[in-house]
């Protein structure tokens, strides 16, 4: 059925050619959203070749969607974080009933920057320097309870790693009930509340005593009365150095802190699990790469980028316009959105020579091609890439130095849509060995 509804993708209406708005299938928007859900980077890739770099996706329930596949064109709507362009907007559907209203990740205009300032300085790469060796701790400590010897998903395992950080470093949380109360608590909250059912439920059928959504609730609820309380308890101890001494240090009030730690949380911590799920997926499978690690602290920091070049985390950085843009001949109307889909850029052989080959070298020498987009643009660029790529570093160490891993299949995983993330279809599966004797710093 959709095989044969994408053979007529390519159909353009006159009315499309005379205002000149991006190109794109004139598939009914539900098989566009099935098929997007099916294979979004197939289905992006072929657009990319019938209709080159910027076109339109229409999928249900949204605006339509402009995606373009260079780093010129995504700057171009970067820029307009500086007027019209509005990432909160963008997102506000679908994550405020987990992050509240009072969150850099759906905010826009002036109260987005009154947060984004005050978020800036504790996450800069100096600043978060100091979470090294906390982080690396807390890794070698998860990294000791793993299988040896029979087939797991890595990417889980990475995800207790990277929830663990949030809750110690972000939330500041380190009593062991609690902290195991929260690892109990939030996979569950994030699975339900990252859920379409959910975050889109008409309203005529929320708060019914049952269901997806009143577990995400309840939990919800648990989980803002452990926050609330570490804020109560933590305005009587002033100091520390985790984000919510740093926040408390602020003028924000107790219901933005709650939202910002959560904000954080989600998302901050699957994709950095994905991104070290991705890592070891694409080493396991380049040798030559894998045995110039781990203790060449340049090469890995390359590593790391080229991961999340060949492999990016994030698919997409949209902006909803305020107002038109022009993107080379065409014309993006306001109310529609806009943004990179990163794979196509990051696949971009005029950025990136030889783009389908794992290659860290290309980080290490000469300036960087500013069509690296792992963590979006403009004003609205990650507030955590810091805290990510120092995270990625730290546990690609402890992993390797304590254990020798191996996929089972040598096959490439393939990427799997997961929210507005691409993750490995099969988590990463892997096979650990320990390392004989352990190898140390
Ligand atoms: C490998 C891991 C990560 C990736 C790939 C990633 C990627 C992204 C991307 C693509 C955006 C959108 C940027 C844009 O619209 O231009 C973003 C925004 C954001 N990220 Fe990350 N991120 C990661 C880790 C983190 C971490 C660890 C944190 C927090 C501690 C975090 C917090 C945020 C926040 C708060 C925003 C919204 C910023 C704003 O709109 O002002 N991220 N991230």
């Amino acid at each position: 059925m959709l095989q044969m509804y994408t053979s007529v993708y390519d159909v353009r209406t006159s009315t499309e050619e005379a205002t000149m708005i991006p190109p794109g299938p004139r598939l009914p928007s539900p098989l566009q959203t099935a098929w997007f859900t099916r294979d979004a980077p197939g289905m992006l890739e072929r657009l990319h070749r019938r209709y080159g770099p910027v076109f339109t996706v229409r999928f249900t329930g949204i605006p339509p969607e402009v995606y373009v596949a260079t780093g010129e064109l995504a700057e171009q709507v970067f820029r307009t974080d500086q007027s019209g362009g509005q990432a909160g907007a963008a997102r506000r559907d679908f994550l405020e009933h987990m992050v509240g209203a009072h969150s850099v990740l759906t905010l826009d205009g002036d109260p987005w920057w009154r947060h984004r300032k005050l978020l800036n300085p504790p996450l800069r790469a100096k600043q978060v320097a100091g979470y090294r060796d906390d982080i690396a701790a807390i890794a070698a400590a998860k990294i000791a309870t793993w299988p040896l010897d029979r087939p797991f998903a890595l990417r889980d395992r990475m995800q207790e790693i990277t929830l663990e950080i949030i809750i110690r470093l972000i939330f500041g949380i380190s009593d062991a009930g609690r902290v195991a109360q929260l690892h109990r608590l939030l996979p569950g909250l994030i699975e339900d509340g990252g859920s379409v059912l959910v975050a889109l439920l008409p309203e005529r059928l929320r708060g019914l005593p049952f269901g997806k959504e009143a577990r995400f609730v309840r939990r919800r609820a648990e989980v803002d009365a452990i926050l609330f309380d570490e804020i109560r308890r933590r305005r009587g101890e002033p100091g520390g150095t985790d984000m919510l001494g740093r926040l408390l240090e602020t003028e924000l009030a107790d219901q933005e802190i709650r939202d910002e730690l959560i904000t954080m949380l989600i998302a901050g911590h699957e994709t950095t699990a994905t991104g070290l799920a991705w890592a070891f997926e694409r080493l396991l499978r380049t040798p030559e790469v894998l045995d110039r690690l781990p203790d060449d602290e340049a090469y890995l920091e390359a590593v790391v980028k080229e991961v999340l070049r060949i492999r990016p985390v994030v698919y997409e950085a949209p902006r909803m316009l305020g107002e038109p843009l022009q993107l080379g001949p065409y014309e993006v109307p306001a109310g529609w959105l806009a943004g990179p889909f990163i794979p196509l850029v990051h696949h971009d052989p005029a950025a990136f020579p030889e783009p389908g080959e794992f290659r860290p070298e290309r980080f290490l020498d000469g300036p960087q091609s500013r069509a690296w987009m792992p963590f979006g643009g403009g004003r609205r660029f990650c507030v955590g890439a810091q805290l990510a790529l120092l995270e990625m570093r730290v546990i690609i160490q402890e992993v390797l130095h304590r254990l020798e891993l191996a996929a089972p299949d040598q096959a490439p995983e393939a990427r799997r849509l997961k929210n507005v993330t691409l993750s490995p279809a099969r988590l990463t599966r892997v096979i650990a060995r320990a390392r004989t004797p352990a190898r140390t710093r």
